[in-house]
């Protein structure tokens, strides 16, 4: 995913199995007691969508997340929201869920696993 990454992710995973990825994610979302009070609960879908569109993007699929919402800017886009290791820690644990899920090719798999964790790492704006 980064310059020293093989970029395999997309051709590898492709955009069914990242939509699939994201809908597993979210499907966990309204029960969760940590991360289902930070979502909109009336606007889960288009939530959904914007982390899809942004992963397809990320990865050098559809440049959708471009189109519809400019720069990404995740710090900025996460401020409102208090992400500290417990919030980060949770949605890594919801995330491996739904990759653990997926049955896609192993090597791109933990690239993209390696990608998300170090992103969600990098959103915590709160200490413990
Ligand atoms: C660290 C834990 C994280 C928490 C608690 C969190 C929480 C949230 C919340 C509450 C939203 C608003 C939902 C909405 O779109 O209406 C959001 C949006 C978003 N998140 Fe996260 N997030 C986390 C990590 C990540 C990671 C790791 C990524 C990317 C790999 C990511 C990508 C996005 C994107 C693309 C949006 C939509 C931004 C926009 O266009 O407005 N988030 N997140």
């Amino acid at each position: 995913m980064s310059a020293a990454e093989p970029s395999d992710v997309f051709a590898e995973i492709g955009t069914e199995r990242l939509v699939q990825l994201v809908a597993a994610f979210y499907r966990q979302i309204p029960t969760d007691d940590v991360l289902g009070p930070l979502y909109p609960p009336e606007d889960l879908q288009g939530a959904e969508e914007r982390l899809r569109d942004f992963l397809l993007f990320r990865v050098g699929g559809h440049p959708r997340y471009l189109e519809t919402r400019g720069h990404p800017r995740l710090r900025m886009r996460h401020a409102p929201f208090r992400i500290s290791k417990k919030e980060r820690d949770r949605w890594v644990d919801l995330m491996d869920v739904a990759l653990t899920s997926l049955d896609s090719p192993p090597h791109a798999t933990e690239v993209l696993r390696r990608f998300l964790h170090e992103t969600a790492t990098f959103l915590i704006n709160t200490p413990d």
